[in-house]
């Protein structure tokens, strides 16, 4: 039987931190004088931070120096994480925990495989951080999805092979960077924005041991 490592993107797949994304781009737009609404924010899912800033200036019809930029993306990152600190694990998003403690009681190789540099102090708030046989986050790349690096990162510190690879994503860059690489994808969200994916789930109370065991011995 081939070994398959699991991986996991961390904002709207463990927990739903896209909606503290969208509020403190919101701050921001709001500040600079323009709208951006929750519509606007499906763009950002997956897309790291300052290319998230560089859209919103676009929105926004802004030009800014590197050093207005800068600062711009330390307010926003301050006010996401006064969101964060609140975080407790009541904000797992539901089904998540009984997958993960399934896949971990089989022994099944696990992996975080986020854009955020938040990544860590997230899974701690929310008591995770023990979960993972390893994290690979914004801290650790340098290609942002769809480029499939922060996943090849994974597999390789997971030691499976990437078409061993299954990978649960909510973003449609994130869902193109798994299949750039023969990995299994598995969307989580609306299966109309998420089609590319080869499997679709609205959430984890959707997915149950049968199609767990079926991933595995596949
Ligand atoms: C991704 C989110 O997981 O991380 C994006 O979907 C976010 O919305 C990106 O911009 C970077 O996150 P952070 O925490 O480093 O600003
Ligand atoms: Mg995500």
């Amino acid at each position: 039987m081939a070994k398959k490592g699991f991986i996991f993107d961390l904002d709207g797949v463990i927990v739903d931190t896209a909606g503290f994304h969208y509020l403190a781009w919101k701050s921001l737009a709001n500040e600079l004088g323009f709208e951006f609404t929750e519509e606007q924010n499906e763009q950002f899912k997956g897309v790291s931070r300052v290319r998230s800033l560089d859209i919103l200036l676009e929105i926004g019809g802004i030009n800014a120096t590197q050093d207005q930029k800068d600062k711009w993306l330390v307010s926003k990152n301050e006010e996401y994480l006064s969101y964060i600190e609140k975080m407790t694990d009541a904000d797992i998003l539901p089904g998540v925990l009984k997958t993960l403690n399934y896949l971990k009681a089989k022994n099944i190789p696990m992996a975080l495989g986020s854009a955020s540099k938040n990544a860590q102090p997230i899974l701690k708030r929310v008591g995770l951080f023990d979960m993972f046989d390893t994290i690979v986050d914004g801290n650790h790349v340098q290609k942002a999805k769809p480029d499939p690096e922060v996943f090849t990162i994974g597999a390789d510190e997971l030691g499976v092979s990437y078409s061993d690879a299954i990978v649960f994503e909510d973003s449609i860059a994130g869902i193109q960077a798994a299949n750039s690489v023969d990995m299994v994808s598995i969307g989580i969200g609306d299966p109309g924005i998420l089609h590319e994916a080869d499997h679709n789930f609205r959430d984890f109370t959707e997915i149950n041991s049968t199609f767990l065991d079926q991933l595995i011995n596949a």
